[in-house]
């Protein structure tokens, strides 16, 4: 049984100091233990996450990591100094590829380096809205997805607790977002391209969230579909009552999967 996922990625907003209360409230409103919550603040307010969020069983989340480890990098953020105050963390962000041309290449060393310090990877891959249009969605992402996991599995195996993020590009921060029944055929095609890269059991464990667009209104169309694990959530995760609303959703689809695999 693959566990229900639902991760806020608050992007670049809100200050240090407003994090904190920001998080505990978003927590006290998504009591939902079978659901995994992640939050993912800016680098500066990790701590102020991380003591905020101590004893509630939402777990802290970075939005990037530096592809090296160490050294004159100046900025850079390594996954050594995340491990500390975060447990997750995001990769291959579209806003990252966009905005800071990252390639497949290098998210693969983003991989690496999550797997070195212990934080669980949301790889993020998504298709340009062109892309699609022109019947490529599945062979793009799959592409991606290849390309940044060579480099993992070439160092030491499929990274077995990857979780997969499918945002289409042209659905983020747009209001417009996928049709349930397409996010659900590209987890398939995901899967698919996990199980020839070597995941256990033909890629049926691997998780794949939809992102693009989630709200309390659109998660059900999502949360519905059995191939489909969770949200990765954007501007709607920095609001407390779309938040209470996507996890009680969620928790609805990790009930009937316990409820499932009790009857098995
Ligand atoms: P959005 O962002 O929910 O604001 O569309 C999703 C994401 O970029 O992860």
């Amino acid at each position: 049984m693959r566990p229900v996922i639902i991760a806020g990625n608050w992007k670049m907003n809100g200050l240090p100091a407003e994090a904190g209360p920001l998080a505990a409230a978003i927590a006290a409103a998504m009591p939902h233990p079978d659901v995994v919550r992640v939050l993912c603040p800016p680098f500066v307010s990790l701590a102020a996450v991380d003591a905020a969020l101590a004893g509630t069983g939402v777990a802290v989340g970075a939005q990037d990591v530096h592809a090296e480890g160490a050294g004159a990098y100046t900025g850079g953020v390594s996954a050594a100094m995340l491990a500390g105050l975060a447990t997750w963390c995001i990769v291959g962000h579209s806003e990252r590829r966009r905005d800071q041309g990252e390639t497949d290449e290098l998210i693969g060393h983003k991989l690496l380096r999550c797997r070195e310090a212990g934080l669980r990877p949301i790889l993020c891959v998504g298709e340009q809205l062109a892309e699609r249009e022109a019947g490529q969605a599945e062979a793009t992402v799959q592409a991606q997805l290849a390309g940044a996991l060579r480099v993992v599995t070439a160092a030491g195996g499929f990274p077995d607790d990857l979780v997969v993020a499918y945002e289409p590009v042209w659905a983020i921060g747009t209001g417009r977002t996928a049709r349930g029944a397409d996010a659900s055929a590209m987890a398939d095609a995901i899967r698919v391209t996990a199980a020839a890269l070597g995941a256990p059991a033909d890629g049926s464990r691997l998780p794949v969230l939809y992102g693009g667009s989630v709200t309390s209104a659109s998660a059900g169309e999502f949360l519905a579909e059995p191939a489909i694990d969770g949200a990765l959530v954007g501007g709607a995760s920095l609001k407390v009552d779309e938040m209470a609303g996507i996890v009680a959703r969620a928790a609805v689809t990790a009930q009937a999967r316990l409820e499932a695999a009790g009857a098995a």
